[in-house]
């Protein structure tokens, strides 16, 4: 079977089948049901993973997909020019439900990628400024662009324009393995104090923005300790920078609430969304920003499927069905559940020396006796858990490549998550 380890290496697979004109394999799965993917067979795998972090109302949720049908019947496409109107209208429903502070925003993508670009569009215009702060291990995209200003080299390699003069990295918040080799929270927090250092000795001086996840998704599922995100604020404030929420994995209920810039209580600037906003895998982006921000003009920043009406209408009954029900108070409670299920594994599997999330996105670091990554069994329980126990579930290239993603649909119930746990155990007690 196709082995689910990153995103990276599944994009090439799928890559070379379509190339070679190659024949459906009888491994492939060919049919979603909430949070169930089903191969033609009838084999149904439990989807840990939503897809690529983007199917958090399942894959058939009735009245997502039915808006979209119904859309899809009336037409699938009009020209960005003509759909203004649809989009302000989506716009101003997820701006009712956005922190008070952001009052306007961009309707126009459809990836996360561009959206990032947009954001950073965004803050350079309205200061006037050009670099780009980022987080070491942080995932903003994979244009070039989003590439360069995103931690982690391994996507540069033998791209040139993938670097950018205008990208500074700094640490990050990563207190399993602290790059300053101190403990929170007698660190001082040094993640952040010593931000003023890359500005003064890195940068060129004029500083745009600072794009963070509020948990770093590729990264390694890493959450900030307490505090950073408002010692962040604080710093960005001082200095004129202009602070980006890149919300890609983490909004849309996936922390519970509906921005995790909330849940963690700080107050970014700038707020990009997309994955998630699609509700069952539709491509739709969306960046938010205060009024003041509002100075892009429609030819800066636009795409031939930038307002497409399939996107727009998934997005609003998307943000419809995350908000008029209990799903997000059952993601903050059953999260807490899923943390504690985890939490019992490590006490049972000394390979997993960390369990860290929130809501529904959680991450297993898997290791050796002696502390350090253990990227062959992390491949190996990734791989097994598919094979063996029709689990998938998702690692990733970046950080030591050593960390398993837990992240099912928002609409996984409590025995959807202890069945996924089950499983797990099962996988984990395979690899040894
Ligand atoms: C945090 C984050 N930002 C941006 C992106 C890029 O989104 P897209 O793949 O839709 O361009 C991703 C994709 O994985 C992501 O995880």
């Amino acid at each position: 079977m196709k082995v689910l380890s990153g995103e990276g290496p599944d994009v090439r697979e799928g890559a070379s089948e379509v190339a070679s004109g190659g024949a459906r394999s009888s491994e492939e799965f060919v049919r979603g049901r909430g949070i169930r993917l089903i191969r033609e067979d009838g084999t149904a795998f439990l989807d840990a993973a939503s897809g690529t972090f983007n199917v958090p109302l399942g894959y058939d949720h009735p009245e997502v997909t039915n808006a979209v049908m119904e859309q899809l019947r009336r037409m699938a496409h009009a020209s960005s020019s003509l759909m203004a109107g649809q989009a302000k209208q989506v716009l101003s429903e997820l701006l009712a439900h956005a922190p008070a502070h952001l009052t306007a925003g961009w309707m126009r993508d459809i990836t996360g990628s561009t959206a990032n670009e947009c954001a950073v569009q965004v803050a350079q215009k309205a200061t006037g400024k050009t670099d780009i702060l980022s987080l070491f291990l942080s995932h903003h995209g994979q244009t070039q662009f989003t590439t360069a200003i995103s931690g982690n080299a391994f996507r540069r390699k033998g791209f040139p324009e993938s670097v950018s003069p205008h990208s500074v990295k700094v640490p990050a918040p990563y207190c399993y393995r602290c790059f300053y080799k101190a403990k929170y929270p007698g660190c001082g927090m040094l993640c952040v104090e010593r931000i003023s250092d890359f500005v003064e000795y890195a940068s060129s001086g004029s500083v745009a923005c600072m794009l963070v996840e509020p948990v770093l998704g590729n990264g390694g599922n890493v959450v900030p300790p307490p505090g950073y995100f408002q010692a962040l604020n604080k710093l960005c404030e001082e200095k004129g920078i202009l602070l980006i929420a890149d919300e890609v994995q983490t909004g849309m209920g996936r922390t519970g609430h509906l921005f995790a810039s909330e849940a963690l209580g700080f107050k970014p600037n700038i707020v990009t969304l997309a994955k998630g906003l699609g509700g069952i895998g539709i491509p739709v982006a969306a960046v938010l920003f205060e009024g003041a921000l509002d100075v892009m003009e429609s030819h800066e920043h636009s795409f031939t499927s930038g307002c497409n009406p399939l996107a727009l209408t998934a997005a609003s009954a998307t943000l419809k069905a995350m908000t008029s029900g209990h799903l997000l108070a059952n993601v903050r409670r059953n999260g807490i559940v899923l943390g504690e299920l985890l939490g019992q594994l490590a006490t049972r599997y000394p390979c997993i020396g960390d369990v860290r999330g929130l809501g529904y996105m959680w991450g297993l670091e898997i290791v050796r006796a002696d502390g350090s990554p253990d990227v062959e069994k992390t491949l190996a329980l990734i791989r097994v858990a598919g094979e063996r126990h029709q689990l998938v579930l998702r690692g990733s290239r970046y950080s030591f490549g050593n960390v398993v993603k837990v992240r099912p649909p928002l609409i996984a119930t409590q025995d959807d998550l202890e069945e996924i746990v089950a499983r797990l155990s099962r996988a984990l007690a395979d690899v040894g």
